[in-house]
């Protein structure tokens, strides 16, 4: 076997993990993974359930054929959780002497900025670590996209386009609530792409008048319904449907989208990032970096120190936010 010794480390045995919510593009990163790490003859293991399954010691080899027929499937075959004991020292420790047992050199974590949290304070305890963003959030900083953005972008517009249906035979205001945790990107996204009147958004201030009037003055100009994108992060749809409904007269409806946002087949957008990031994560541990994340920046697939990306403050394109604004009117 070929093991590869680029800058001192030698790369014999890795294992792959995803972790927190799923999204789509997942199973093309681990088949990124499993595949290039083979071509360069090391070895995969494969952890089921996160960080819970890595403390348990459920790893089992994978080879070319474990990710066969996954490329286009939402989800995650490896299984995904949430682990509140990782977040121990004790727990970390486990997980450590896990890998150690199982003679894994290094560790790929695809999921979102708490599993990356968790990749960086593993490598303290002398695990090289490598963090794939996973998440339909896009709620990390150093990235332009994550994994599962686009894909969970396109399933909220094919529901606005159904509700677009119901919303203007009926001449309704429609407020569609997306997912999104405490980042707007999905709601600006998706109501820019998907027409919307108004987009609220937890990182700008909003007000319940305003929205009224914006919706009001849209019925002046002859809009026949009017659709607003709201934000996870700002949250109440179905209250704000009854007080926009009394303010305005006009008949309103709430829709929370949901966990229907995270399934799916992944766009090609997302298996082609998913792909490239898998294989990077693997060129990244090769070259015998730990504590490092890869981002996709102008384009270009990069890798970046942990701690420096998960310090850089959350960043709204508010140039985006105003562009959604002039189109609404
Ligand atoms: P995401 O990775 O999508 O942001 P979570 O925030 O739920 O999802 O984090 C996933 C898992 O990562 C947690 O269940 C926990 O095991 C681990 N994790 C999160 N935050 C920390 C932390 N501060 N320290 C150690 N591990 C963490
Ligand atoms: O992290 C992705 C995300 O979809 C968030 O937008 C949402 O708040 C959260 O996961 C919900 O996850 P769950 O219902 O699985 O706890």
């Amino acid at each position: 076997m070929s093991q590869v010794a680029i800058g001192g480390i030698k790369m014999r045995k890795i294992a792959v993990l995803t972790s927190g919510g799923d999204a789509p593009g997942m199973n093309a990163a681990i088949r990124a993974v499993v595949r290039s790490a083979i071509d360069k003859g090391i070895e995969v293991m494969g952890v089921q359930r996160g960080y819970a399954g890595l403390i348990n010691g459920e790893l089992a080899p994978m080879n070319r054929n474990s990710v066969s027929d996954i490329v286009h499937r939402g989800g995650t075959i490896l299984k995904t959780a949430r682990c509140p004991e990782f977040k121990t020292e004790e727990g970390r420790q486990k997980a450590a002497n896990v890998l150690r047992v199982f003679g894994v050199d290094g560790l790929v974590v695809i999921g979102g900025d708490g599993s990356f949290t968790g990749a960086r304070l593993l490598s303290k305890l002398g695990v090289s670590t490598v963090g794939i963003p996973g998440t339909i959030d896009n709620d990390l900083s150093y990235t332009e996209y994550t994994i599962g953005f686009d894909t969970s972008l396109n399933t909220v517009l094919d529901a606005i386009n159904k509700l677009r249906d119901t919303s203007s035979s009926h001449e309704r205001v429609s407020i569609v609530e997306v997912m999104g945790r405490h980042c707007g990107d999905l709601a600006l996204y998706a109501g820019i792409a998907g027409g919307a009147e108004d987009v609220i958004v937890p990182e700008i201030e909003f007000d319940k008048d305003e929205l009224c009037k914006t919706i009001l003055e849209g019925k002046l100009k002859g809009k026949t319904h009017s659709l607003i994108l709201l934000a996870e992060g700002v949250g109440g749809a179905s209250k704000l449907a009854k007080y926009v409904e009394e303010m305005t007269g006009i008949e309103t409806r709430a829709t929370i989208l949901g966990h229907i946002q995270r399934g799916g087949s992944p766009s090609g957008f997302d298996r082609i990032l998913a792909s490239k990031m898998g294989v990077k994560a693997v060129d990244v541990l090769m070259e015998g970096k730990s504590a490092r994340v890869i981002g996709i920046e102008s384009g270009k697939i990069m890798d970046q120190d942990i701690d420096e990306a998960l310090s850089i403050p959350r960043r709204f394109d508010e140039e985006l936010y105003e562009i959604s604004k002039v189109l609404a009117h």
